[in-house]
Order: structure tokens, then sequence, then C-alpha cells
């Protein structure tokens, strides 16, 4: 027999489920960026990771605390996104030498994921705003401003990063 889940019905019951959501993904991100760290050898890149990793840990924080405001339960639904972007970033490494084209790997699944994270959060910020929680907006933006950074570094570093082109 199949155990049926109640389904969501209001926007803020979606709006839990996504905090949860993103509080999974930004666990498992710290990982990810733990990962990326070891992996990349552009010092600049490692770097701009190296900040992501303290604001990431400030941002699970955050999380939290907004979800201990909640009534519901304010556990951690895992990110299957998050999981992906893992799986990403393994057969990045695996598939390439420890040289620039492991970078160039590297900051490709980075800026994918980076996409990602702005896209949610932006998202989850709108709902916030229909819900008229300012004080968790105020919050939601400031994660979106560190997320938005990363992303405008990403860019940077790929467009000024040189690997050489052998055919
Ligand atoms: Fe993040």
């Amino acid at each position: 027999m199949r155990f049926v889940l109640e389904k969501i019905t209001e926007l803020n019951g979606l709006y839990v489920h996504e905090l949860r959501v993103r509080l999974s993904a930004e666990k498992q991100m710290l990982d990810l960026i733990a990962r990326l760290i070891e992996s990349v050898s552009d010092e600049n890149l490692k770097s701009a990771l190296k900040v992501h990793r303290t604001e990431t840990e400030n941002h699970i924080t955050r999380l939290d605390s907004l979800l201990s405001r909640s009534t519901a339960d304010g556990n951690p639904i895992k990110s299957k996104a998050a999981s992906f972007f893992k799986d990403e970033v393994e057969s990045a490494i695996m598939d390439t030498a420890s040289n620039s084209v492991r970078d160039a790997a590297l900051i490709g699944v980075a800026r994918r994921m980076q996409q990602y994270e702005v896209t949610s959060y932006d998202e989850i910020g709108s709902w916030a705003k229909t819900l008229k929680l300012d004080a968790d907006l105020e919050i939601l933006n400031q994660i979106l401003r560190d997320e938005e950074s990363l992303a405008q570094k990403l860019m940077d570093v790929s467009r000024h990063f040189s690997v050489e082109a052998t055919s």
C-alpha cells in the first residue's frame, strides 16, 4: 500500500518546505565547497571559495533561525539538486588531470551551482514578500547577495582563466 503524504495547500506551507530544502542544500554545499577548495589549483578561485565557505556557515545559521520561528517541523528536507552537484564535482575530478583543465571543469560546475542558488533565493524571497514576512525577506536578500557575489566572482575568474588548448 502506498503511503500518501499530506499535500501542501498554502503558500506559507510551501515557503517553510522550501526553507527546509534550502537548509539541506546549504549543509551539503558546505562539504561540496570544501571538496572544491582542495581540488582547484587557481589561487583566485580558491580564495573566492574560501570566502563562500564562511558565508555558507552563516547561511545555515540564518536558515535555522528562520525555521525556528515557525511552529512547523524545521528539519532539513533532502535537496536532490545539491546531491546532483556533488556528483557533478566528483565526476569532474575523476575525469580530468589535476591541472588547469580540472579547474576549468570545476569552474563550470560551480557556476551552474550558483545559478541554482541565486534562483532559489530569489524565488523564496518573492514568496516571503507575498507573505509579508519582512524580517525574513531581509535575511533572504542578504543570503541572495552573497550567492550573487560568488556567481559574479566565478564569472570573472572564468573570463580571465586561461587553459591551453591542444588539438
Ligand atoms: Fe549557498
